[in-house]
This record gives structure tokens, sequence and C-alpha cells, in this order.
């Protein structure tokens, strides 16, 4: 077993998942001013500090996805971040794309930034304690989207990254995002989904990555918000494995999916889903920003000082995800 291949299960195994909580400082803002609290880096590391302490880190994470800005930020106890993750046995993880740009060609749709100086960059990183990295390419959903260059262009772009992190050491979360914005249907999205993994596989192999050293984020496969059919969790389920098995290759350990814009429970019961139905050999997990995070910050923003109570909340998602994880959720479990 490779070293990048240890870690990406120490991350991934026991039903644990990962904490994305790699928000740039322009989406914290976003996040922070929707609860009226003001983003300062004071209350984005208060904020994150509190989950990162909290009991449930122990039993249900085993990475966190940081920013740049917190992981180099100091807690309340005088730890490092990545030191604070470190002791309740999770991985530290860090975004390092620079983010997604208007894509020269196709000027509706983006490429991911930050390639330049990343070698650099990762060595610091590397340091700081981080041992895994996020890249997000982002690909939108309509009559002539994703185009081929910008299935080709952030395929490349996410290989060379990968490329990079492997030789630094680190196991790198692939990240080829399919929004769910449109109103196209989950069968659209299967099919659209389906052709961008596997032309990063694609890439992937081209540059010669240790595929049993890497996570796959994808996106589940879903109808766009605005189409008037609604997914089951049944069909997000079957479509979402049809994808799969079609598109990553054997060696990959394991997939953690984000969130995407679904709800908490969504997020939740189509993961428990996908994990009864899972006739891989892939781990089938979650790293979820919003799903993980949202109830969290709207109890923290209106009891700011109650850090035992916001732990509890966020506990109680992280927990709910873990048994989702391993296709045991149920919505019994909920509080009413
Ligand atoms: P969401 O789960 O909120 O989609 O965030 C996950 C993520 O890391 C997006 O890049």
């Amino acid at each position: 077993m490779s070293v990048l291949n240890k870690i990406a299960l120490k991350i991934l195994s026991n039903g644990k998942g990962i904490l994305a909580a790699d928000e740039s400082n322009g989406t914290m803002t976003n996040r922070l001013e929707s609860v009226n609290v003001p983003s300062t880096p004071e209350n984005r590391l208060l904020f994150r500090e509190t989950l990162f302490s909290s009991d449930g880190m122990k039993d249900f994470i085993g990475g966190v996805i940081l920013y740049d800005e917190t992981i180099n930020q100091t807690s309340r106890s005088k730890k490092s971040i990545p030191e604070l993750i470190s002791i309740s046995g999770a991985v530290p993880g860090i975004k390092v794309d620079t983010g997604a740009k208007v894509l020269a060609g196709s000027n509706e749709e983006k490429i991911t930034e930050g390639l330049d100086g990343l070698r650099e960059r990762l060595q610091i990183y590397y340091k700081l304690g981080a041992r895994f990295t996020k890249w997000r390419g982002v690909y939108n959903i309509s009559d002539k989207f994703p185009s081929k260059l910008s299935i080709q262009s952030n395929a490349h772009a996410l290989a060379r990254y990968s490329a990079l992190v492997q030789e630094c050491g680190m196991v790198p979360i692939v990240e080829p995002e399919v929004l769910m914005d449109g109103d196209h249907s989950a069968e659209i999205c299967l099919k659209k989904t389906t052709e961008v993994i596997k032309k990063c596989f694609e890439e992937l192999m081209i540059h010669k990555i240790d595929l049993s050293g890497i996570i796959l984020k994808p996106n589940m496969i879903l109808a766009g918000t605005t189409s008037n059919k609604k997914t089951s969790s049944e069909e997000v389920a079957k479509f979402t494995l049809k994808c799969l098995k079609e598109s990553v290759p054997l060696e990959v350990p394991g997939i953690a999916f984000l969130s995407g814009g679904q709800t908490e429970i969504e997020a939740t019961k189509n993961l428990n889903l996908i994990n009864r139905y899972n006739d891989t050999n892939f781990i089938m997990t979650y790293s979820y920003g919003r799903a993980l995070q949202q109830s969290a910050l709207k109890f923290w923003s209106k009891n700011i000082k109650d850090i035992n109570g916001t732990q509890k909340v966020f506990n109680h998602r992280a927990n709910m995800c873990t048994l989702a994880a391993q296709g045991k959720w149920s919505v019994e479990l909920e509080p009413k």
C-alpha cells in the first residue's frame, strides 16, 4: 500500500467523511452576511474553530479542507489550526486552486486557475501540516454546455494539479463539479457528468497519476434546480452509481460527494441510498460544505457565545452523514 493510498483510506474509512470548510473569503462573507454576522477574520476563525474542536470530529470526520487564511491562523488554545485538526485524528487538507475564471474561447464557461507557482505553494502547505488538497473544476449544463473546450481544459488542469500534489507527497481531491443550475433532466446530468469524469481520468492517466492515491469529489446525478421534475432518492442513487461505474477506474479508493446546494436532509438521504445500493468496491462518502455547516451556522449566528450548543448541532449533522456513508441513516433519527 502506497503512502498516498494510506492517507486516502485514513480520510475515508469507517464511514468518516470530509468537512469542506474551504470557502474563500468572498464565499464565506456571503454565508456569514446571510445570517447577519460581520465577516471578519476573527469571526471566520471563531466559527470554524468551533467546528474543528467539537467531539464529532473524532468519530465522524476523516479530513478537513481549509482555505489559505485558516491554515495560517492560530486557535484560542494557541494551537495551529492543522494541529487542532490532527489532534482529533482527522487529516488537514487545503484548497489550492485560485478560483474559476472566464474561459477564453467560450466566455460563458469557466476554467479553474492556480497552476502558476503551485509547486512552491504546495511545499509551504505540506510544512504547515496539510496532507491532502482540493482543486475544483466547474461545468454548466445547457444545450451547448459543457463544451469540448471546457471538458478538455479543466481535465488537463486537474491532471497537472494532481501530478504536482502527488510529487509533494499529498493526496489530490479531484473535483469536477457539474452544477445543478438549469432545467435539465437527471438523464442529461448523467450523460454530461459521465463524459466530464471520463475525460478527467483520461488526462490523469496521461499525467501518470497514482490513481490509488486520489479522492474523486463529484456531484450526485440530479435534475437541474429549475426542472419541473424532482429526482427521487432512488433515482439519484441509481443514476449516480451508473455514472461512477462507467467512468471511474477500479484503482480509485474512494469517492466523496459534494452537496452542491442540496438541503442537509436531501444530501444525507441520497448518500444513504447510494450506499445501500453500492455494489462497487469504491468507498462512497461525503465531502460536504453547506450540507454539514448550514444548521450549525444558523444556530451560531443567533447564539454566538454558545460554543457547546453550536457543536451539538454540528455533531448531529456529521453523525447523520456518517450513518448515511454506511447506509444506516433513517429519517426517524432526525429531530422533529
Ligand atoms: P458544498 O457541499 O457546499 O457543495 O461544498 C463542497 C465543496 O467543497 C465545493 O467545492
